[in-house]
């Protein structure tokens, strides 16, 4: 049996100002798969999502947006659910059992998660923040998850999209793309970042136009 880690983690990264996403994406964004595959949304949850449902288990969304994915998957399949964002609590989520919390701003030294996180799901938020900050968050990632625990972790992946492949550290140079904030990164740079955290590493949907990483320690 593996002992629960129950020590208080400290999520610090140093992003894009909060204030951005707020202003982006007022209400928080919720992913609708525009210019997407028919299905894409099921495909993610079955490769992505199903696998790791546990109704004994504690999930933390990164970057939940307008909770697209905490209302229709993760709060009917887990026993609870936290979620970080930088914008204010969604509607969608007042009302609902999740905890909720709101990172002060583009540094969050003092956020402290004392649960004991059994998985993690992002999507849609890595492809939005800079090198650095993935790493540090990779960091806090592994440090907080329990040691049987899983992450799934959506990253950007501009070499999927057709771009030719780049310097690690193009990765922390903002682009100004479609309405939005986005920085460079593929599957060799995720995968790296995630080996340098300490994390075994699958891609969980190689022929993916986005890279979806499975970690566990
Ligand atoms: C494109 S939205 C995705 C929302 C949701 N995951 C979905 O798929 O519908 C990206 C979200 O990441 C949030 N975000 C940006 N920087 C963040 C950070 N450093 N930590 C946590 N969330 C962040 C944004 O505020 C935004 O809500």
């Amino acid at each position: 049996m593996l002992e629960r880690v129950t020590e208080s983690v400290e999520i610090t990264m140093i992003g894009t100002a909060k204030s951005v996403f707020v202003d982006t994406w007022p209400g928080g964004y919720i992913e609708s798969f525009n210019g997407g595959k028919p299905g894409e949304e099921a495909l993610v949850v079955e490769h992505c999502l199903v696998p790791f449902y546990d109704k004994k288990k504690v999930a933390l969304e990164i970057g939940c947006g307008g909770g697209l994915w905490i209302t229709k998957y993760l709060l009917n399949n887990f026993a609870h659910v936290i979620a970080l964002d930088v914008i204010p609590k969604p509607a969608a989520l007042k009302g609902t059992s999740v905890t909720y919390i709101e990172l002060p701003d583009d540094s969050c030294n003092g956020v402290g998660i004392t649960e004991c996180i059994d998985f993690i799901w992002s999507f849609g938020c890595f492809c939005h923040l800079p090198g650095q900050t993935i790493r540090e968050y990779l960091r806090s990632i592994y440090r907080m998850l329990q040691p049987d625990g899983v992450a799934v972790i959506m990253f950007g992946n501009w070499m999927r999209k057709g771009h030719p492949q780049q310097d690690e550290s193009t990765a922390d140079i903002r682009e100004h793309g479609e309405g939005t904030i986005w920085f460079y990164c593929d599957a060799v740079l995720a995968e790296k970042w995630c080996h340098e955290a300490g994390f075994t590493v699958k891609d969980l949907m190689p022929d993916y136009i986005h890279t979806v990483l499975h970690l566990s320690k």
